[in-house]
């Protein structure tokens, strides 16, 4: 999926670093300690995630990595330099914001996001795709989730930095981020081989309620028996990051406790919201959108028991269900 080697990852590793001591060191970096310190981040939880600061100006990293023109090339080709194309002219990707490297799972930095200080835009920028990034794989902290706990029972997915971030502070180390994406297959793919569960707790508004039934979606075809996936909704305005910072790690573990919800549940939900199961046509459409999305399942105790439950919700037999035919979308 990824080259073993590449001259781009020492160039990450030692941009990250730059960016590492900016935040320790640049006379600019107090805005940037400020901005961490009033999200309630300790030093610590810095050091953890290596939080950084590119500095503002157009050349910071440009400067300090040299003028080696083979080198210049290759930060380009590592995103962290842009080529005006009519110009010529090259200057840092990232300047003034707060710098989150990604890591792989072997713990190599290879891409950044970086967060403006204040209220500008876009809020976050991240590296575009590289041959060492590749958006749709990759998982913000969980390299750090499984550094700190090489046997996690349950991943929480969550949407941004901050969301993972805040949750490690207050102690809940199980929490990775997509990068801007929606969730993918493949990322659940990966999750589901280094664990049996995972439960998605997206922002508190419609985005966040679409993202989670796109998640459902990609989910099904990992549904082995043995694995599950829940879904935890947030109250409207909130996301991982206001919330657990609001009421503290264990009123969020117990709100996971008592609210999550799990794949079948809200499934079933979800669609009978779209199709109205109290009348025969209601009934029918549930079917229809149901049956195709229950046939991802690999799981043929969960499919069992999600066809029966159709079942029993439509009153029609599996044989008839089947016979429905494909819609061309799904909710919401
Ligand atoms: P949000 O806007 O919900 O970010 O986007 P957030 O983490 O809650 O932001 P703050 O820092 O608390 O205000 C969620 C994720 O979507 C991606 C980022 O990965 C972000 O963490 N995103 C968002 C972008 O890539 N670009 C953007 O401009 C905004
Ligand atoms: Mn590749
Ligand atoms: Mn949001
Ligand atoms: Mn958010
Ligand atoms: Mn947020």
């Amino acid at each position: 999926r990824q080259p073993t080697d590449s001259p781009l990852y020492p160039l990450l590793h030692a941009a990250s670093e730059f960016y590492r001591q900016a935040l320790k060191n640049h006379p600019a970096r107090q805005a940037a300690v400020s901005y961490l310190k009033k999200r309630g981040l300790s030093g610590l939880i810095a050091r953890d995630f290596a939080l950084g600061f590119a500095p503002p100006g157009w050349d910071s990293l440009l400067k300090h990595m040299g003028s080696d023109p083979l080198q210049q090339k290759a930060m380009i080709d590592a995103g962290l330099l842009i080529e005006n194309t009519e110009t010529g002219k090259r200057y840092d990707r990232f300047r003034d914001r707060i710098i989150f490297p990604i890591r792989d799972s072997r713990g190599r930095v290879i891409a950044f996001g970086g967060r403006v200080l204040g209220d500008d835009k876009p809020k976050y920028l991240n590296s575009p795709e590289t041959p060492v990034f590749h958006k749709g794989q990759e998982l913000y902290g969980l390299y750090e989730a499984r550094k700190h706990n090489r046997n996690l029972d349950e991943v929480m997915i969550v949407e941004g930095y901050m969301d993972v971030i805040a949750l490690a502070q207050q102690g809940l180390r199980n929490a990775v981020a997509t990068l801007g994406t929606a969730t993918s297959e493949e990322h659940l793919k990966r999750l589901f081989r280094l664990v049996p569960s995972v439960l998605f707790c997206f922002d508190g508004d419609a985005a966040g309620r679409k993202a989670a039934w796109r998640a459902l979606e990609s989910t099904l075809p990992s549904l082995q028996d043995g694995r599950r996936a829940r879904f935890l909704f947030l109250p409207e305005g909130e996301d991982p990051d206001t919330l657990v910072r609001a009421e503290g790690a264990e009123a969020f573990q117990a709100r996971i406790h008592q609210q999550a919800q799990p794949l079948a549940d809200y499934f079933f939900e979800q669609l009978s919201q779209e199709a109205d199961p109290r009348s025969l046509e209601g009934k029918a459409h549930l079917a229809t959108l149901a049956a195709p999305l229950i046939e991802k399942i690999p799981g043929a105790n969960l499919r069992a028991l999600m066809r029966q439950r159709l079942t029993q919700i439509t009153g029609l037999s599996g044989e008839a269900i089947s016979q429905a035919p494909t819609p061309s979308s799904a909710p919401p």
